[in-house]
């Protein structure tokens, strides 16, 4: 598959054209931001980190029976996809308080919830990503009502896979987010999954090994993306 014309640069990756309309070469960047573009830097290492753990938990799901956008990998920082229309909401999962939820309920990091929770995000840089929930989807035609009751169904699946997986490699999965698209009619699993869209903690310390590091200003970036990386891209746990 050839690389033709940058489509689309966003924060963390280029889209780029392929000779097949039908399919897209992502390209992970080493850049890193954090609040709405506010705060810029960059994570060495972190496309080629990012494209590993990210390819090697949507083959994972894709074996557990969840559709995705991925075809293959093509190289350390590039992905082959299917060129999926990206439904325009942020889909957050969390089994843990943290992050805006702490702060939305005053409730320190670190307490389980009851059950896990599913929210939607306007997908819109410059509304800052607000917060909705299924009548706004339905009202504003962000997604069809059979859409997002799958692509919820979706996502309390893909928790209940990733948190195992985790897990066994001594990781607690406390929150992610996740992007759907649409290809021939059918919902996939796009975008990617990687310490940038989730909040890892180690299962025994409790410490942060993922981009709340570059966010809280924690040091040690590299190195919690690539202890990552080792865990999540063993065969069988560590
Ligand atoms: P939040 O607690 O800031 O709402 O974040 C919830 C999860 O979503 C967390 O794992 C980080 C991820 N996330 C993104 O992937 N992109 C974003 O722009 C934001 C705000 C959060
Ligand atoms: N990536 C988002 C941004 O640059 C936010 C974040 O991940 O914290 O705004």
């Amino acid at each position: 598959m050839k690389r033709g014309d940058k489509v689309y640069e966003g924060k963390a990756k280029i889209v780029y054209a392929t000779n097949d309309e039908q399919y897209r070469i992502l390209y992970f960047k080493d850049d890193a931001t954090a609040f709405d573009g506010k705060k810029k830097g960059t994570i060495v290492e972190k496309g080629i980190l990012n494209n590993r753990i990210s390819t090697t938990l949507f083959n994972l799901l894709a074996e557990n029976g969840i559709p995705t956008h991925l075809v293959k990998v093509l190289s350390e920082r590039e992905a082959l996809v299917k060129n999926v229309s990206i439904i325009p909401v942020e889909v957050v999962a969390r089994n843990i308080i943290a992050g805006s939820l702490a702060k939305r309920m005053g409730r320190p990091e670190g307490e389980n919830l009851a059950f896990p929770i599913v929210e939607y995000y306007y997908k819109d840089d410059s509304l800052h990503d607000p917060m909705i929930n299924r009548d706004h989807v339905l009202a504003f035609s962000l997604a069809t009502a059979a859409q997002i009751d799958h692509i919820k169904e979706m996502a309390l699946k893909i928790n209940g896979i990733l948190r195992q997986y985790f897990l066994d490699r001594g990781i607690l999965l406390v929150d992610f987010k996740l992007e759907f698209g649409v290809f021939n009619g059918e919902v996939l699993l796009a975008d990617e999954i990687c310490p940038d869209t989730c909040r890892l903690w180690d299962a025994e310390s409790l410490e942060k090994m993922d981009k709340d590091r570059f966010r809280r200003d924690l040091g040690k970036v590299e190195e919690a993306y690539l202890e990552v990386c080792r865990r999540v891209c063993a065969a069988d746990g560590v």
